[in-house]
């Protein structure tokens, strides 16, 4: 009797540690259509700038959202928040501490941030949508540069194959006469 009970306890302590994790209360965004491309400089910055962010995030702690620091604080960086994952998951908003603080009024540890307000649904899903495309740095295209332009990343692996080809046919017969 006095195991199943304890039993019954740990399962909902364990239960509760769960829930904490979760975030909970969220805006709901899926009637906001994607923005594809999102740039990281010209589209995500200025939200942190234009909403308070950067005052209490821009001179203690461990979390700087101040131009130059922002993108390295946040991405693929473990939260500080007792909560399993990283601020920023590229490819994954929905395990990203960050969207969890700007979607969610209990965002699995602490409050919604900004303290004190909420970002406009258009903004919370911009943030959405930079991280699921990835979380670059900036837009698509400013990444790698593309050495041969207009081929393609496929038309170029062709192109290598077939200057080794080339050459290895000539190798051949200058070795073989
Ligand atoms: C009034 C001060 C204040 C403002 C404004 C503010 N924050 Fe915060 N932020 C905090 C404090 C304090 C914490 C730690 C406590 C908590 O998580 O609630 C925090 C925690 C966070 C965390 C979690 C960091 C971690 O690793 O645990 C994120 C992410 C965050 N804030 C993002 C933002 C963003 C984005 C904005 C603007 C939309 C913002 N904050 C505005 C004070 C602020």
């Amino acid at each position: 009797m006095m195991l199943r009970v304890l039993g019954i306890f740990l399962i909902g302590l364990a239960l509760q540690a769960q829930a904490g994790v979760t975030p909970q209360f969220c805006t709901d965004l899926s009637g906001i259509p994607e923005t594809p491309g999102v740039d990281f400089t010209s589209q995500i910055q200025p939200i942190f700038a234009n909403n308070g962010c950067e005052t209490c995030h821009g001179g203690s702690g461990n979390l700087y959202l101040t131009p130059g620091q922002s993108y390295s604080n946040l991405v693929s960086v473990p939260a500080s928040a007792p909560v399993p994952v990283n601020r920023v998951e590229p490819g994954n908003a929905d395990q990203s501490f960050l969207f969890w603080k700007v979607n969610c009024d209990s965002p699995g540890s602490g409050s919604r941030m900004p303290i004190g307000g909420t970002l406009s649904e258009a903004d919370q899903a911009l943030i959405r949508d930079w991280i699921n495309q990835g979380a670059l740095p900036a837009g698509p295209g400013a990444g790698g540069a593309n050495p041969v332009p207009g081929l393609g990343w496929v038309g170029q692996w062709l192109l290598v194959l077939l200057l080794l080809s080339v050459g290895l046919a000539r190798a051949r017969r200058a070795l073989l006469g």
